[in-house]
């Protein structure tokens, strides 16, 4: 094998190397031969440096050169050098003495770029690096870099070899010394960033995928963040402690993936959901501060931010309030961000009651970035002759309604369509009135007293130019076909400031929610929720008004945490799981450990759960956690690099004591 060690990354070189000698590893981004000397693109994890192979300089290294191809191995060695000039594009004859300084803004300069075929942007840069009779012009719009080269009375110009897209773009190296480590197919695809390449074509090649600028910078990332979370916690007095991988079944509300016992035939380990119980027996142990960076395990359908399996900053606390998991929780947010992405953080969060999320947003993953909020116009137009808005109200629905600022412009093929998008969250339709400099405009206004219309305008902050959308149906009906229309509408309208990052807890849930087909209460999260101090009474008299001390905190509209206060009182424990009407023997068999230790002495506790994958997906400005996931799952489950799941041999059935019954 060749000597392997390397000096320098391949995007660490700068100007200031020039004249060093360098040794590089990697990858073949692209090569060049300009008929004599060949240049490559040579690619690491770290950027991209331009190596020259030149038979004046080494023949051996030029005539191997001459063998490379896209995303070979190489060790190259050289020195490196500051780039030189290109290709001779034109010489200009001055009659007098120029003064050099004054040339950058010579019209006549400027002429002679055009007339060459090189029109020159209004703002270029002069730049000596210490030769007065050489200089560098650099035109950032076209991104070219020229040589001007001068005598008392001529001026050459050169093209120039600058990359400005690089952060090497400054220097090359001149090879003394190649070795091919190892030949490579051609790629399935450029190993670039902006390819419009089939995802699945990307997974199955993964590796490929994964060389890209954009992929490593992701990586990277990541790591940061799980580095500056384990220095956080550590700093905070957090024992990071692992938890099972096959245990039971954890109630986070998804299906469980199970694993069959060889052992214990017929029975299956569940893989955690998260490891919510673990993490309170780790309380009820007397760790007093655990942390953990776990894979949670959820059977269900992934979306944009859901993945069959993904990561927590999983910790729990002991003798802790609400205030306390929201202030750890809102230092390790500042911190990841900080460190992993250099982006700025303000803590404390602002805080929004679960209600008023509600209220102001149909939601309680508001993306706070713009306004355009509901309104609740009920009252307003309960007395009003439109049969719609009546008929809900009188079913002890809502009128409810967002003023989109400029909407008196849309036309009604576009209205027709925002109808459709309001139809997909179940709205039987979208009422619409416009508000212009005559008035109010559409057909229902007749329904309506123009007191009412100046009343509902008002309300809802309308001004000529808006367009009023009315949604009338059952409150879920509402706040989803609103909270997704304002959403759409946001994007589409571009009131969405990219660059912001509006963090937002939101907290004072309710405990339960009432189940109507089976006429029983669910957990609003999960059981083990503790209800307010002062909602404790009502578990007795009016459970559907208790309420929690669970709080989510939300980025830009994305859940990225959840956590709460915990039951640590058995007693208070039990009574939940029966008012969720959990039955003896189900409890028995499924928390019965859990019961038991609660028994034992357990400390007040509380915890949270970021999740990984959706704070590195919004750090890097992602769309999808799969982008920021060395080895996703596809949407139907699948890794196509490995081509998991797969079936197994009837040996290893057997084993297992399974039968399976599949087409
Ligand atoms: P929860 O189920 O809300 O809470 O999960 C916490 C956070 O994990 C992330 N998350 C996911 N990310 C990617 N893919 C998924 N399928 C997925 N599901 C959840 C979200 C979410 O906010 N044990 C509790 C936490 C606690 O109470 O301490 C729990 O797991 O960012
Ligand atoms: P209709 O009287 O059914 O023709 O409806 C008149 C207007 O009311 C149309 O713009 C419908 O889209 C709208 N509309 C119908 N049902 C609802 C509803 N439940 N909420 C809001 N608007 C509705």
């Amino acid at each position: 094998m060749p000597d392997m060690k390397r000096t320098h990354y391949c995007g660490e070189l700068r100007l200031a190397d020039a004249g060093k000698s360098a040794q590089l590893t990697g990858w073949v981004a692209r090569r060049r031969d300009h008929g004599g000397v060949i240049f490559a693109d040579l690619r690491d994890r770290t950027g991209i440096t331009q190596v020259v192979f030149d038979p004046k300089i080494d023949a051996e290294a030029h005539k191997v050169a001459n063998q490379i191809r896209g995303e070979f191995v190489l060790v190259v060695s050289g020195t490196v050098r500051e780039r030189i000039e290109g290709d001779l594009l034109f010489n200009l004859g001055f009659e007098h003495e120029t003064d050099l300084a004054a040339l950058h803004f010579s019209e006549e300069l400027r002429g002679a770029f055009k007339a060459n075929g090189h029109p020159l942007a209004q703002n270029v840069e002069m730049l000596n690096r210490g030769e007065v009779d050489k200089w560098l012009m650099t035109d950032r719009t076209s991104k070219r870099t020229y040589v001007i080269k001068m005598t008392a009375t001529e001026v050459s110009v050169y093209l120039g070899t600058i990359n400005l897209n690089l952060p090497t773009g400054e220097i090359e190296v001149a090879t003394q010394k190649l070795d091919i480590l190892n030949v490579a197919k051609t790629p399935p695809f450029l190993v670039e960033d902006d390819i419009d390449t089939d995802e699945e074509i990307r997974m199955t090649y993964r590796y490929i995928d994964l060389r890209r600028p954009k992929m490593q910078k992701s990586l990277a990332i990541r790591h940061k963040a799980m580095l500056a979370a384990r220095k956080y916690m550590d700093e905070q007095g957090f024992l990071e402690i692992e938890t099972p991988i096959l245990m039971n079944s954890t109630p986070e509300g998804a299906r469980d993936v199970l694993v069959p016992s060889r052992l214990n035939a017929g029975n299956f380990y569940a893989l955690p959901q998260s490891p919510q119980q673990f993490k309170q027996i780790l309380m009820m142990s007397g760790v007093d501060r655990y942390f953990q960076i776990p894979r949670c395990f959820r059977d269900e359908d992934t979306r944009a931010d859901r993945q069959l399996e993904f990561t927590q900053l999983d910790f729990e606390m002991s003798f802790a309030t609400v205030d306390d998991v929201l202030e750890v929780t809102e230092g390790l947010m500042k911190r990841i961000f900080e460190e992993a992405s250099g982006i700025s953080v303000k803590i404390p969060f602002p805080r929004l009651a679960y209600d008023d999320a509600m209220a102001r947003f149909g939601t309680d993953k508001p993306d706070t970035r713009f306004g355009m909020e509901l309104a609740d116009v009920s009252d307003l137009v309960a007395d009003c002759d439109f049969k719609v808005f009546k008929g809900a109200l009188e079913r002890n629905g809502q009128v409810k309604g967002i003023a989109v600022s400029g909407g008196a412009a849309f036309s009604r093929k576009e209205i027709e369509d925002l109808t459709d998008f309001a139809a997909i969250y179940k709205a039987r339709g979208l009422a619409w009135i416009k508000v212009t400099e005559n008035g109010f405009e559409s057909s229902i206004v007749k329904f309506f007293s123009e007191h009412t219309l100046t009343a509902v305008a008002e309300r809802m902050g309308a001004k000529p130019g808006d367009i009023m959308m009315f949604v009338a149906d059952q409150p879920r009906v509402v706040a989803d076909a609103l909270s997704n229309l304002r959403l759409l509408l946001g994007k589409r309208l571009g009131l969405i400031d990219e660059g912001r990052f509006n963090f937002l807890w939101i907290v004072d849930y309710p405990l339960f929610e009432w189940n109507d087909d089976e006429r029983r209460y669910e957990p609003f999260h999960h059981l083990f929720t503790a209800p307010a101090d002062e909602s404790v009474p009502l578990l007795d008299t009016d459970p559907s008004a208790a309420r929690s001390q669970h709080y989510d905190l939300v980025i830009n509209g994305i859940e990225i945490c959840s956590g709460s206060v915990r039951i640590h009182r058995w007693d208070i424990q039990q009574k939940v799981l029966d008012l969720l009407s959990v039955s003896p023997e189900e409890v028995e068999r499924r928390f019965g450990y859990f019961i038991k230790a609660l028994q034992h002495g357990t400390p007040p506790h509380a915890g949270i759960a970021p999740g990984l994958d959706r704070i590195i997906m919004l750090m890097t400005g992602e769309e999808n956690i799969r982008e920021v996931i060395a080895f996703p799952k596809t949407q139907k489950g699948l890794c196509l690099l490995t081509g998991a799941p797969s079936g197994v041999s009837d040996e290893q059935l057997e084993e297992l004591s399974i039968k399976v019954d599949a087409e």
